[in-house]
């Protein structure tokens, strides 16, 4: 798992953390190794006691047992860590509590204050720096004519908002890049077919192929039942590694036809890719296996030329038995070429978590050259950023009705027909334009789809359900997009100018979890809706100027959120 150590000048935690410490170094002089633990506070019962805590108490006296401490209990060690804070503006008060606890209030004074700054200035100074000038986001990447799945839709989802996030902790150069698989030996037996069914090379477009997938599986049955046909397949994989103009233009066609088709579900979507595919990488397979090969570490393993990395006991096959090369071979390229060229100081590569095996072996295989620090967490650095599979309401492998593949397109298509549908239900949307009715179910049912994957711990399966996503009323884009609406419909009844009244997160970053951001996002919206919302009337009430300003300041984080998560916003809804 990535560990980084994040520059947080906006965190609470960590300004706390900062106060504790001086008192730490006051309260055990000798202990200089105690570093202040700060959390947020758990509700109880529904009740929070306070909002954040200090646990260092108990640690800190079961360290010193036996040494002439003077402190009665870890809970003596919390009054003295009370009695020794400097004085700081965060803090209203603190009490110590259970075996030990210190509970902090913070002053609300402080909170009105950093509230007045996030109206005035937005929420960008709030954002986490990361220190890591070049970071490379390897995600989404399907394979050209074979079927782009619903694994590939969740690292296409995931992948983007790990950018996004990076992007917002403004990495210097972000580079999200689509690993295409444009190459290998599945093109001999789509080219043999082409030139078959299209003995004019001019007729062979789009429109004439029609659906690529099928076209692929026929030419596989021929593949697999016609020898005579089989054979042709191979020669076409020669001539096109050899360069021939014809095979090549051929090949181009094809990948052409696929990268449209990918270029639709990217645009639904809001992703933008940049795509660097694996034929790239052909002629950097040999120089760089004869760099390794120099190092001694390839060797022939049943005619096969393999690497060995530690703790593993099956090796890489870098070389093929045929002296072909593989998706390993194009891997250690790519990365030699990334750390080497492009000079990424972090790889991160968005795949499921089947490929955990390949990725482990590639960066270990990199380790033993020298290529990549020994130390994991040292930079240049690689992570493997998995996720579980998507599973269909019956518990299997998700697929769609009849075909046993998904159109992504149209899987995305059915979540905005959804949408739409059940918008149109609704009284309000009368006076909508047709653009705006369009415009929200894509904004809704697009987010809908990324936010059920999201919400999910990434490793675990994930379950895919329309109902579930749409529900109006549970942890859904839908019930989000719904409370951010109504804020801003507050918003508007008020006739107040927003830009008048203006004047007067990092965890889920570091560990490369999205779904602790949607929990955030989550809490936020439960909290402003069900404790704020229906308690406190907010147009026409005395106090409607400081609890617009509530509003806007939730809108802001909400937006924010929905940003970094790739989803549209709507204002009415
Ligand atoms: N094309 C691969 C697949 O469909 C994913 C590629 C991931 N990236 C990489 N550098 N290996 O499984």
């Amino acid at each position: 798992m990535a560990h980084i150590e994040l520059d947080c000048p906006a965190s609470v935690k960590k300004q706390l953390a900062k106060v504790f410490e001086v008192s730490l170094r006051t309260t055990v002089p000798d202990e200089p190794d105690v570093v202040p633990s700060v959390d947020a506070c758990a509700a109880k019962s529904g009740v929070k006691f306070a909002d954040y805590q200090c646990n260092n108490a108990m640690g800190i006296f079961a360290k010193l047992k036996g040494k002439q401490s003077g402190f009665r209990g870890p809970p003596g060690v919390g009054q003295a860590i009370v009695k020794n804070l400097p004085q700081s503006e965060m803090i209203e008060s603190c009490s110590v509590a259970g075996p030990g606890f210190v509970n902090i209030v913070l002053s609300k004074k402080w909170i009105a204050e950093r509230l007045e700054r996030l109206l005035i200035d937005g929420i960008d100074d709030w954002a986490p720096r990361l220190p890591v000038k070049t970071v490379l986001v390897d995600f989404s990447s399907p394979n050209v004519a074979k079927e782009m799945h619903v694994g590939h839709l969740r690292s296409t989802i995931i992948g983007d908002t790990l950018s996004r996030m990076l992007e917002f902790c403004r990495a210097e150069t972000l580079i999200r890049r689509n690993h295409l698989g444009d190459w290998g030996t599945q093109f001999g037996m789509l080219i043999a077919h082409l030139f078959d069914t299209f003995p004019n090379p001019e007729d062979f477009n789009e429109t004439a192929i029609g659906d690529l997938q099928a076209f692929y599986k026929a030419s596989k049955v021929r593949f697999d039942n016609e020898p005579e046909f089989k054979r042709r397949a191979h020669l076409s994989v020669v001539q096109l590694q050899s360069g021939e103009e014809v095979y090549r233009k051929a090949w181009e066609r094809i990948c052409d036809i696929s990268k449209a088709e990918f270029e639709k579900v990217y645009q639904r979507l809001g992703v933008r890719l940049e795509a660097r595919g694996e034929s790239y990488y052909n002629d950097l397979i040999p120089p760089t296996l004869d760099k390794l090969d120099k190092l001694g570490m390839i060797q022939e393993d049943d005619g096969a030329r393999v690497i060995f990395v530690e703790g593993v006991n099956i090796p890489i096959i870098a070389v093929k038995r045929d002296g072909g090369y593989n998706y390993s071979s194009t891997d250690i390229a790519a990365l030699w070429y990334r750390l080497n060229e492009e000079k990424v100081n972090w790889n991160i590569y968005v795949t499921d978590v089947g490929q955990w095996q390949h990725f482990d072996m590639l960066f270990k295989a990199f380790r033993r050259a020298g290529w990549l620090p020994k130390g994991e967490n040292e930079f240049p650095k690689c992570t493997h950023v998995g996720f579980g599979l998507v599973l269909g309401e019956d518990g299997k492998r998700f697929r769609t009705r009849s075909s046993d593949t998904i159109r992504l397109v149209e899987l995305l298509d059915e979540a905005k027909k959804r949408c739409k549908a059940s918008l149109l239900e609704r009284d309000a949307v009368k006076d909508w334009t047709d653009e705006e009715i369009e415009k929200t179910a894509e904004a809704v049912g697009y987010g809908a789809v990324k936010y059920a994957d999201l919400r999910i711990n990434r490793l675990t399966n994930y379950t895919f359900s329309f109902d579930q996503m749409l529900n109006d009323k549970g942890n859904t884009a839908v019930y989000l997009q719904y409370a951010h609406a109504r804020i801003c419909s507050i918003m508007r009844k008020s006739g107040k100018d927003i830009e008048e009244i203006k004047k007067v997160f990092e965890e889920s970053l570091t560990n490369l979890l999205p779904n602790v951001l949607c929990e955030y996002l989550y809490n936020l919206t439960e909290i402003f809706t069900k404790k704020f919302y229906t308690n406190c009337q907010v147009v026409g009430s005395p106090d409607e100027t400081s609890r617009l300003l509530l509003c806007e300041a939730t809108l802001i984080v909400m937006r924010q959120c929905f940003n970094l998560l790739g989803i549209g916003n709507t204002a009415v809804y």
